[in-house]
């Protein structure tokens, strides 16, 4: 048998109505094995699924048997053989192999469910093969298939901003700085800001980048790089960027129960409710957010910072995400617009995601007059200088508009119930890791 010249079925054609009786040829991952009285009995696993593969010493031969006999969990292997019935194996299938090739035997696997967190965070590129996280990131594909579809039937269009900047967009203090061939540059933050250069041509655009935040902050909801979708659309007011949103949560949820039910399930998640999403979101002002948490108790008031356990009290009964609009100027970025009614607010809506998980969307309505714009950077401390060319888009036939950003690790942990975030991407980015 060889790996190239012959073709491979993937697992999942053993259990084909027609398989029965049939030869296959399969390959993949042994994900347990044992062997008793001249019979070896090891689950294959490949991309498609898994199925119990059975060998008997007579049939593989001595040399065949025993390196196969050998092979640890997560080995490579390649199989031929005929598919049968068989009451006792997980489906009612198994493969009867006629021979067996060992691909690489591997060392024993070093990944047990119970070790440590640590442990596995420095395993991550072994942690990764867990049904855990298979499941994890196939609604993960899904859910980015389901929001470019989206993006498609709306007509809004992919771009593809830069990543290293000589500005920090959303606030100095938590951008990584970087030296860039002696000047001073950044990793992105946020790619709004070229964003908004590009709808004067394209009008509605959208883009999916690695955003980067040097923040210190330990909780179950935050890395210091994330996947940051964001969209911007000319001649858009808040209300209609509210409703651009709805339809795409709810969107992207229904795709996603519909395509992913059983990782869905198998991660804790009903995909049930995730159907059950329906728009409108109910929409609340931080100045009413403010009355509900004092009256919770939380010692907040009128421009007080909201956090993780501020969001969660707001959203611990909601079963459909809510908006949070109308917060003080203060709170906000440099670029989002004063209230045409209350010059003490911006036209700012957070998306909360339900049931206590807070924060998924920041979005607004741009500031489109360069004075205010100039004003407010200088008010948060900002260079003005490396955002002239952003104030020149003032300049040239400037128009109403506004957008947002989506963590897609924020949505997919509410989306998986995941207690943490990092159990959302492969390779989690924390204050306190960049490696493996
Ligand atoms: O609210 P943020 O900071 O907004 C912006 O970056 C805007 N420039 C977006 C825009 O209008 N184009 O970030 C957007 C979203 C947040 O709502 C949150 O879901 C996610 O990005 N996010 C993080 N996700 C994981 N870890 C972090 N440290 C995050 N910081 C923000
Ligand atoms: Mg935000």
């Amino acid at each position: 048998m060889s790996a190239t010249s012959k073709e491979f079925a993937p697992v999942s054609a053993a259990f084909a109505p027609e398989a029965i009786g049939r030869p296959v040829r399969l390959r993949g991952w042994v994900l347990r094995s044992r062997s008793s009285g001249g019979i070896l009995f090891f689950v294959l696993r490949d991309r498609s699924g898994t199925v119990q593969v059975t060998g008997r010493r007579d049939a593989l031969g001595d040399t065949a048997f025993d390196a196969a006999e050998h092979v640890q969990v997560e080995g490579s292997v390649e199989v031929e053989g005929t598919v049968a019935e068989d009451r006792r194996a997980p489906g009612g299938r198994e493969v009867r192999a006629s021979a067996v090739r060992v691909v690489d035997a591997g060392m024993p696997f070093p990944i047990f469910v119970e070790q440590t967190e640590e442990f596995r965070l420095d395993k991550r590129h072994l942690v990764v093969r867990s049904q855990e996280h298979v499941a994890t990131f196939r609604v993960k594909a899904e859910l980015l298939r389901a929001f470019r579809e989206f993006f498609d039937r709306e007509e809004v269009l992919e771009m593809t901003p830069p990543i290293l900047s000589g500005n920090a967009a959303e606030g100095g203090a938590e951008a990584f700085q970087i030296d860039y061939f002696g000047r001073s540059g950044y990793l992105s933050q946020t790619a709004q800001l070229y964003l908004e250069a590009l709808i004067f041509p394209n009008e509605r655009v959208y883009a999916l980048t690695p955003s980067f935040r040097a923040e210190k902050s330990r909780t179950p909801r935050h890395l210091t790089e994330f996947w940051n979708l964001e969209v911007e659309l000319a001649w858009c007011d808040l209300e209609e960027l509210l409703g651009f949103e709805e339809r795409m949560v709810v969107s992207v949820a229904h795709a996603v129960a519909a395509r992913r039910p059983n990782e869905l399930r198998a991660l804790g998640r009903p995909p049930e409710e995730l159907t059950a999403i329906a728009a409108p979101f109910p929409r609340m002002k931080y100045a009413e957010a403010i009355d509900r948490l004092q009256a919770q108790g939380f010692p907040v008031r009128w421009g007080s910072d909201l956090g993780t356990a501020e969001e969660r009290a707001l959203t611990i009964e909601e079963k459909t995400p809510v908006f949070l609009t109308h917060f003080p100027k203060e709170l906000k970025a440099f670029y989002m617009l004063r209230s045409p009614d209350d010059p003490r607010t911006v036209e700012a809506a957070d998306l909360l995601a339900p049931e206590g998980y807070g924060e998924m969307i920041g979005g607004s309505s741009r500031e489109t007059d360069v004075v205010r714009l100039t004003e407010r950077l200088k008010e948060t401390d900002a260079k003005v200088e490396e955002y002239e060319w952003y104030l020149d888009l003032r300049r040239h036939g400037s128009v109403p508009h506004a957008g947002f950003g989506l963590g897609v690790e924020r949505m997919l942990r509410w989306l998986l119930r995941r207690e943490h975030i990092r159990e959302t991407t492969p390779f989690p980015r924390t204050p306190s890791r960049h490696t493996p």
